[in-house]
């Protein structure tokens, strides 16, 4: 009976053990998912669609840099968009609200001049609207870029840089390609109306769209021009998406928001959505070399007479960041309610794009990067124990050919070198 008992008692105490391990367990599990609830968007079974995946994506604590600064530093991954950017935000509420108004015809074509983010977006999104999308780009963008955008079915093409000042600055060209598409709609129509022949049989007759795009055929139905940096559906994508998102995933507990510009869009809409929601919540800017809005931001002016964008013989070199920064106020931007703005380098956007990717896997883009360096620089402003937000635009996949290419970066003298965050002034004990 001895090792009856014996073998009962070892049960029993095995049972305690297993028991109490898996209450433990279950208290730690319980405790966890309390504190992370507050960052999960509401579940939705299914998605309605290509557009219907766009938006409500995850806020994440980014852990090496919230371990380092004392603050919860949260990122709107908004990398995980279907076009694999915030932009797919924005594409989708210009489409709808063109749409919507008449200025864009089914069937149209969406123009856009954009430096890749917006065009992919606006390329991956307008089939769903049964729309077509043309695309002019800068020929120093990364070719992925424009590569990704013609496999998506969009018409690109490839421009010089030169002055926004200049008749044939990208978004220029954009602009007059709408406008050609819509004069061939009314030139079909009226020649139709005339005399009821086709367009090809009236004597002398020659498309000028044709020539310059494929996007314009007989068939086109008119275009238009999205504008992202002066079409205020972009500051409504963020103001009626990102900004109430980030508010409800928080709970409403967050003390500060920072990020870059390009278009403005997203620290506009975001910006002015959390501070209406509660004005004590502090918004900043992040702005890269070669920027005005820092200027503008803390100063109250954008660069002096010399460096005006209009006076410049061509684009300087500025930043090797893409996507960020801008040396006039565009629409969307005016829209922005910010307290402040810090200025960051090439040199920290890169390191802090190596060590995200070793320290948390995040494989960023180099406006994402840019922004956890504004972050941090808030974190350091603002103090321990506040909870900060930022966006993760979009991914490394991008910026094979620039910003994670080794070559690229050492002609820049950029090659990273940092073991941890001292290029931001934290030493490694303090992280
Ligand atoms: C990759 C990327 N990040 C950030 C931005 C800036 O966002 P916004 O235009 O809303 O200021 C852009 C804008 O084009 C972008 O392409």
């Amino acid at each position: 009976m001895a090792p009856v008992r014996t073998t009962g008692a070892i049960v029993a105490a095995a049972s305690i053990v297993v028991l109490s391990f898996f209450l433990c367990n279950l208290k730690s599990k319980s405790s966890s998912s309390k504190r992370t609830k507050l960052f999960v968007s509401s579940k939705r079974k299914s998605r309605h669609g290509l557009v219907g995946a766009i938006g409500n994506t995850p806020l994440i604590r980014i852990n090496s840099l919230s371990d380092a600064t004392g603050c919860e530093i949260l990122g709107k991954c908004e990398f995980l968009n279907p076009g694999g950017s915030v932009k797919d935000r924005v594409a989708v509420k210009i489409i709808e609200e063109a749409l919507e108004s008449g200025k864009l015809a089914p069937g149209g074509v969406v123009t856009e001049g954009s430096a890749g983010s917006t065009a992919i977006s606006l390329a991956t999104v307008a089939p769903a609207y049964g729309c077509k999308c043309h695309v002019v780009i800068p020929d120093d963008v990364a070719i992925e870029k424009s590569q990704i955008i013609e496999a998506l079915g969009a018409t690109v093409e490839r421009v010089r840089p030169v002055s926004i000042t200049h008749r044939d600055h990208y978004v220029n060209i954009a602009r007059r390609r709408a406008s050609e598409a819509n004069e061939l709609v009314s030139k079909h129509r009226n020649s139709e109306e005339i005399d009821g022949k086709k367009p090809e049989q009236i004597n002398g007759y020659h498309s000028d769209g044709e020539k310059k795009s494929s996007f314009m055929s007989m068939n086109c139905k008119g275009g238009f021009f999205a504008d992202q940096f002066e079409n205020l559906a972009n500051f409504r994508a963020h103001y009626e998406g990102t900004g109430p998102e980030i508010w409800e995933q928080t709970g409403g507990s967050l003390d500060a928001f920072v990020a870059a510009a390009g278009t403005g869009g997203t620290v506009a809409g975001v910006s002015k959505f959390l501070q209406e929601k509660n004005p004590n919540i502090k918004c900043f800017l992040i702005d890269p070399p070669g920027s005005g809005l820092f200027n503008k931001v803390t100063r109250g002016v954008m660069y002096t007479k010399e460096e005006a964008e209009g006076r410049r013989l061509k684009n300087p070199f500025d930043t090797i960041t893409e996507g960020i920064g801008v040396n006039r106020i565009t629409q969307n931007f005016m829209m922005a309610k910010l307290d402040g703005a810090f200025q960051g380098t090439d040199r920290e956007a890169v390191e802090m794009s190596r060590f995200l990717l070793k320290n948390d896997g995040l494989f960023l883009g180099s406006s994402s990067a840019m922004n956890c360096v504004g972050a941090v620089r808030l974190a350091q402003s603002i103090g321990p124990g506040h909870t900060i937000v930022t966006i993760l635009c979009d991914n490394g996949m991008r910026h094979l050919s620039k910003f994670y290419s080794a070559e690229y970066l050492s002609q820049f003298d950029l090659t990273p070198k940092a073991s941890g965050l001292e290029f931001m002034g934290i030493k490694k004990a303090d992280h």
